[in-house]
């Protein structure tokens, strides 16, 4: 599960960001647009709640539109996360998304799930069964072996 955050939005970097899940083999199976509430935003990001950011984020995430996202692919939550880099974009590592892209430690463009357990909760909160699509990706057959793709 992955959040293209307000600022990646406001920096028109929806299209570079997508660009490059596209580019590395991902599958999307959801996508869309939503104004994230605070409500849903809290409980998202419920184990910052003792932060002293904790608002501040709050607010910087629902301040516009995100886009929200479901991928799918072998070890998809490993490779998304090394794709992201690290959370502070000053230090996130070149070639990462939040390293070429981001200079921040708040707007940092995207949220990505980090453990299966979390994945599985935070599609529950923000999609619904019938926005995420099974189908056939045609160029997987190039992307994975057969036994990658078992
Ligand atoms: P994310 O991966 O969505 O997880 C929690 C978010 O809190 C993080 O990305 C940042 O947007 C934000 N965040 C993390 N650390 C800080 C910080 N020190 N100051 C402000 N925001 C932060």
């Amino acid at each position: 599960m992955v959040i293209i955050k307000p600022d990646a939005v406001n920096r028109a970097l929806v299209g570079e960001i997508l660009h490059r899940f596209e580019g590395k083999g991902l599958k999307i199976i959801g996508m869309k647009m939503e104004h994230l509430t605070p409500y849903t935003l809290k409980q998202h990001y419920a184990h910052h709640q003792n932060k002293e950011f904790f608002e501040e984020l709050i607010n910087y995430m629902s301040s516009i539109p995100s886009i929200l996202l479901v991928l799918e692919g072998k070890e998809v939550i490993i490779v998304v996360r090394k794709m992201i880099g690290g959370t502070l974009g000053r230090e996130a590592d070149p070639g990462t998304i939040r390293g070429d892209l981001s200079v921040s430690n708040q707007a940092n463009l995207i949220h990505a799930s980090s453990t299966p357990e979390e994945a599985r909760e935070e599609i529950k909160r923000f999609f619904k069964e019938e926005e995420l699509y099974n189908y056939n990706k045609m160029n997987f057959d190039w992307i994975y072996t057969k036994k990658e793709k078992e």
